[in-house]
């Protein structure tokens, strides 16, 4: 007779994961923003109980990475497995509780990936093709249109392919994912992402290569292997792969069965058509359930665009753990970004938050609160009545004395469990702490105005007995320690460090095995005895802006010094293995060059502006030292006759003068005259920040050809990089800028002699 098993306990699984990063360049801010909240929400899964899977990792496959390790003059193993580690290096550093590490270079993907591809191909959604057309190498996309058609997501001119490929029946699919997106209105959130798909599919899909020759760093097609596996097929496996998909050994695909599918996968806005399209596509086809969701979030803003490394904005989350630590950053960038929607990142913003919130805010409050109990009753929690401590329903009525109003901080805490907790169940972070700052901020004026440190003339009665004050200290001090204890639970998966310190303090021992699933009133026995107290957010000084500012700086001139250092190397080492250059243009590596597009003279200006533009964004508060109003970025100086020696044509040939096309023109917030360029050489495309926007509008520059000085050394301008300058005459009195041009048409990329 079948025995009948005994049901065993289990806790709810919960998978999470973020985007497997890039390793063509090293960890900045816009990565340990998705990777922070993605840990906020394990912390916080776990802590309700949750058997939780966190999986991060790197994408180190394809094209672009294979370029960037050439570029650096390395192998593209070599390279990969040092950007990786850098990842992981920070990531440690951080004290992220990641559960898994995948990276794309692991036998355990690469036998993942190649069985989703024969899953998918033996289910009839693979079949050969000849691809002919466009490629965008930086952000791995096929694109549609002729050649020189840009990219729709960055820009840069498209590349042109043509090969034999494999395609996967994409279109198959349009209808099901209509389908699936209308039965789960919460698979893509938010809205207004889920809205982008939807349309994006309703507009119609066509095949989709997925396969490459050209090159070969990659995943080879199973048994076909001068073919390797589109990068984003390989990427978008990793989800699976990491569980033990595709292995024969059920040991090691007991993951799989027990965490897939999952249940939030969170990834920044710009891949969401791969995510939300692509992906649960391929899964389909291969006859896999889909994940519950996609957390799409916004971009994190640095000097009003997206942080990235294509435009030299970034700022690394090292520069913040030095001076503020991991739960300043932390906070910040939860607290400061709705999630979901874009926002900015300033030192000064960061600052500023940091000493309102966690200084003057929880560290402020929680010291206040424990030197009272240190000072009048001995370190050890005073007992309230015992009322208080059953989770009232009302307040006690019963008692002729006046008492403080413990019972509205009681009720105020008891429902921030639970608004507090179904914020951060739906990922609305920002408004999670903002709700916890509330609370805090209820049980600061609770202190104030009870003034537990002054009972001699309390509430005007005097003539109460000094026992029954003794017993009004020790309800307000259980009443505001009990609040803090709560507070401390619900921002632990935050500001972990913080919290550990605290719950420390209050004598509870370590919080990480603290059993906080049920959260309630009350459990803070009294009696207990406090730990050691010490300060858990001293205040940040206005200097820790500019020491911010300054390691940023030193960073970037280290970088491109590298940088320059590693490409020579590179030339050098291909100048040895492979001659004289092949093609035409010289191989050029695109960061060591820049330059501002203006004159010296107004680049000096510019820089200094820039510091003072700096400095006075750096204020910590308007009170004190105010600052003259902001000077024109860019003033034109006069143009003057210099009396200078003639050069010789090896000095003139030291100058690499271009012919480029402007693709992309912008505005650049807050200073009038410049304008952000993107232009093509043909053989590259670059950015210039160029000081003409008083002469020419963004639309008239798109598709002129231009002359561009292409050898200057690299410049930053309002943050952004400038890779060139634009040459214009100078003319009349003001300097008005007048590009140069050409009477006859003329190739992009032609150098002027
Ligand atoms: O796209 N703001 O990798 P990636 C917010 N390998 N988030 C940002 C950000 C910013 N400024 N910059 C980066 C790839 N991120 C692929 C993914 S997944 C199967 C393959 C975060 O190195 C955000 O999560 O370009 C974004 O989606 C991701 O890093 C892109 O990282
Ligand atoms: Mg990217």
């Amino acid at each position: 007779m079948p025995t009948q098993e005994k049901k065993q306990e289990t806790k709810p699984t919960f998978y999470l994961t973020t985007p497997i990063y890039y390793v063509n360049a090293r960890p900045h801010l816009g990565h340990t923003y998705t990777t922070v909240a993605a840990d906020t929400l394990a912390r916080w899964k776990r802590m309700r109980g949750y058997d939780v899977l966190f999986l991060t990792g790197t994408d180190e496959h394809g094209q672009k990475i294979e370029r960037s390790a050439a570029k650096a003059g390395k192998t593209p193993q070599e390279f990969a497995a040092e950007v990786s580690s850098e990842f992981r290096g920070l990531w440690d550093r951080m004290g992220l509780t990641y559960d898994d590490y995948i990276r794309t270079t692991e036998p355990r993907h690469k036998r993942g990936v190649q069985h989703l591809f024969s899953e998918m191909q033996k289910r009839g959604f693979i079949y050969k093709g000849t691809y002919s057309g466009q490629y965008c190498v930086s952000d791995e996309l096929y694109v549609e249109g002729p050649p020189g058609t840009p990219c729709p997501d960055c820009g840069r001119i498209t590349e042109t392919v043509s090969e034999e490929n494999y395609f996967f029946k994409l279109s198959a699919f349009e209808r099901k994912l209509l389908e699936h997106y209308e039965q789960h209105p919460d698979f893509i959130r938010p809205e207004a992402r889920r809205n982008e798909v939807v349309s994006f599919v309703q507009g119609g899909l066509r095949d989709l290569s997925i396969s490459r020759t050209s090159f070969n760093w990659g995943i080879p097609v199973p048994g076909d292997e001068k073919h390797v596996i589109y990068v984003w097929m390989d990427a978008l496996a990793n989800y699976i792969t990491a569980l033990g998909y595709g292995s024969e050994d059920p040991a090691q695909r007991a993951n799989f069965e027990k965490y897939w599918p999952s249940d939030v996968q969170l990834l920044g806005k710009e891949i969401s058509r791969f995510h939300c399209v692509y992906w649960p596509a391929f899964l389909m086809a291969a006859g896999l359930p889909l994940p519950k969701s996609f957390m799409v979030h916004g971009w994190l803003l640095f000097e009003q665009s997206k942080m990235s490394k294509s435009r030299g904005n970034i700022v690394r989350a090292e520069t913040v753990l030095d001076v503020l630590g991991a739960d300043a950053l932390r906070y910040f960038l939860l607290r400061d970004v709705t999630f979901g929607q874009d926002g900015s990142f300033s030192f000064d913003a960061l600052v500023q938050r940091y000493n309102a919130d966690l200084a003057n805010g929880y560290g402020n409050l929680v010291s206040r609160t424990l030197a009272m109990i240190a000072k009048y009753f001995d370190g050890v929690v005073p007992e309230p009545r015992r009322f208080l401590l059953e989770n009232p329903d009302s307040p006690d009525t019963s008692d002729p004395d006046p008492w403080p109003v413990s019972f509205t901080v009681f009720a105020y805490c008891k429902m921030q469990i639970s608004v507090i907790g179904a914020h951060l169940d739906a990922l609305r972070f920002s408004e999670a702490l903002s709700e916890s700052s509330a609370l805090m901020a209820a049980v600061d004026s609770y202190l104030t105005n009870m003034t537990p440190w002054n009972f001699a003339a309390w509430r005007g009665r005097p003539d109460l007995p000094v026992e029954k004050l003794e017993k009004f200290r020790a309800e307000i001090l259980y009443c505001a320690a009990e609040s803090i204890r709560i507070i401390t639970a619900l921002v632990y998966p935050v500001i972990p460090e913080a919290a550990t310190k605290v719950w420390r303090q209050l004598g509870l021992g370590d919080i990480a095995k603290a059993d906080l699933k049920d959260l309630k009133w009350g459990d803070l026995p009294p009696g207990t005895k406090l730990g050691e107290l010490s300060a858990v957010f001293p205040r940040a000084e206005k200097e820790a802006i500019e020491r911010m500012q300054k390691m940023e700086e030193d960073r970037q001139s280290q970088t491109s010094a590298d940088q320059e250092a590693a490409s020579e190397q590179a030339a050098l080492r291909q100048a040895k293995t492979s001659g004289p250059a092949e093609q035409p243009p010289p191989p050029h590596v695109p960061e060591p060059f820049s330059a501002t597009g203006l004159s010296p003279e107004q680049e000096a200006d510019a820089v200094a502006q820039q510091a003072d533009a700096n400095r006075q964004e750096s204020a910590v508060s308007a009170v004190s030292d105010p600052l003259p109003p902001p000077q024109p970025l860019v003033e034109p100086v006069t143009p003057a006759v210099p009396p200078e020696p003639k050069i010789g044509i090896e000095d003139f040939a030291k100058v690499e003068l271009r012919v480029a096309i402007v693709r992309v023109a912008e505005r650049v917030p807050k200073a009038d005259r410049l304008l952000r360029l993107e232009v093509d050489l043909g053989y590259e495309q670059r950015q210039i920040v160029a000081g003409i926007a008083g002469a020419y509008t963004p639309e008239s520059l798109i598709g002129r050809k231009v002359v561009i000085v292409a050898n200057l050394a690299p410049r930053k301008l309002r943050g952004l990089e400038s890779n060139g300058m634009i040459v214009a005459a100078s003319v009349g009195e003001k300097g008005k800028p007048v590009l140069a041009g050409f009477l006859e048409d003329v190739e992009i990329g032609a150098r002027l002699k």
